[in-house]
């Protein structure tokens, strides 16, 4: 691929973004299938690949065939000899994070702490361009803190290195989730460097993208928990309506998960423990779903959408259930979904 190509391959996607965790391989199958044009495995230490670790966290399914790995790491020849693992494997790109905010990454100079040395992270950008010809992408927050908003330097540093584009989310290690997502700021970036910038949070509703195609020259887009709350999101950002599934349609979503997680972990005891944890954890964000509609959006902020706690929804039927924040509920609900013990009409 020629670097015109490798740009291209960003341009214009509404994409999955790397979550570990949330990105296992059933969910982004899951969101495969709703439309997401771009997937990407969950956070590999590259450090701990090119040991012989992390392995299982290469593989995709073979309907996801725009499959990226992401790799985080400082040192420049590991994160090589990890990309051309990446190639190996199968991936269609590669992706750096740099702005991965955890303690125990940032300990050791990697993800978003090299933000605060972008000759470090050109680099390790470099290093791997030099590794492989896929499509390569950098992922970057606003900065490290609010008092040194670097993102225009450090996508024009990556850009310099051999990056084919760059996700910026639209926040700061030091901010985590506390604030919305500066969309300006994503958009200086976009207007600053030559390649494609895929802009990154707060995205829930077909009217948050209409916003910020609206108001940016963003063209890209990465969603992580919006397609956490509904996998169906990207069919909405497709058609730019939204999609408000009746309880059937929800439960059968359910199911669906369940189905491919089984075939990945296996239907013996051992892989149903981890489909049961897995579908658990995944509770945690689908529980939050409600039917915002257009009017919701425009009286709030995107971000208190979500992080205000959503609405309780009252009574005992399946709206409710399928809305509880209760763990044990969560956990009834993986047992109706098991057992086929729901409405199919
Ligand atoms: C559960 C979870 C896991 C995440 N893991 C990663 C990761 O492994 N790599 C990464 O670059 N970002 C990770 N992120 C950050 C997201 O990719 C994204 O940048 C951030 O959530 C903002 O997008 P959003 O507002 O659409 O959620 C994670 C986010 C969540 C919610």
């Amino acid at each position: 691929m020629d670097r015109s190509e490798r740009q291209d391959f960003f341009r214009e996607v509404v994409a999955l973004a790397p979550m570990a965790k949330g990105g296992n391989l059933p969910y982004r199958r899951l969101c495969r299938e709703f439309g997401a044009e771009r997937t990407c495995s969950e956070m590999i230490l590259a450090d701990k690949l090119v040991r012989g670790g992390e392995r299982p966290l290469l593989r995709h399914h073979a309907s996801e065939d725009a499959f990226g790995i992401q790799l985080a790491g400082k040192r420049p020849e590991v994160m090589a000899d990890a990309a051309q693992m990446a190639v190996e494997h199968g991936a269609r790109f590669v992706d750096l994070n740099f702005g991965c905010p955890i303690d125990l990454v940032v300990r050791k100079g990697a993800g978003a702490a090299l933000l605060r040395k972008p000759a470090k992270l050109a680099a390790v950008v470099a290093a791997v361009r030099e590794a492989t010809d896929l499509p390569l992408v950098v992922k970057i927050r606003l900065g490290y803190s609010s008092e040194k908003l670097n993102c225009v330097t450090v996508a024009r540093r990556a850009v310099e290195a051999g990056a084919d584009a760059v996700v910026v989310h639209g926040r700061t290690r030091a901010q985590r989730y506390r604030h919305s997502a500066r969309w300006d700021l994503i958009d200086q970036v976009a207007r600053e460097v030559d390649v494609p910038v895929i802009g990154n949070g707060d995205i829930y509703t077909p009217w948050d993208l209409e916003l910020r195609r609206r108001e940016t020259g963003v063209r890209s887009f990465l969603v992580a928990r919006g397609a956490l709350i509904k996998p169906w999101i990207f069919r909405e950002l497709a058609t730019g309506e939204a999609w408000i599934p009746t309880v059937a349609e929800r439960w059968a979503v359910l199911r669906r998960f369940v189905d491919f997680a089984l075939e990945y972990f296996g239907d013996d005891e051992r892989g149903l423990v981890r489909v049961e944890r897995f579908f658990v954890w995944h509770m945690g964000f689908w529980h939050r779903w409600r039917p915002w509609t257009v009017a919701d959006h425009a009286a709030h902020q995107p971000e208190s959408l979500i992080q205000a706690r959503a609405p309780q929804v009252d009574g005992d039927g399946d709206e409710a259930l399928l809305a509880s924040a209760d763990e044990a509920v969560h956990d009834r609900v993986f047992r109706r979904v098991l057992d086929r013990d729901f409405p199919t009409a």
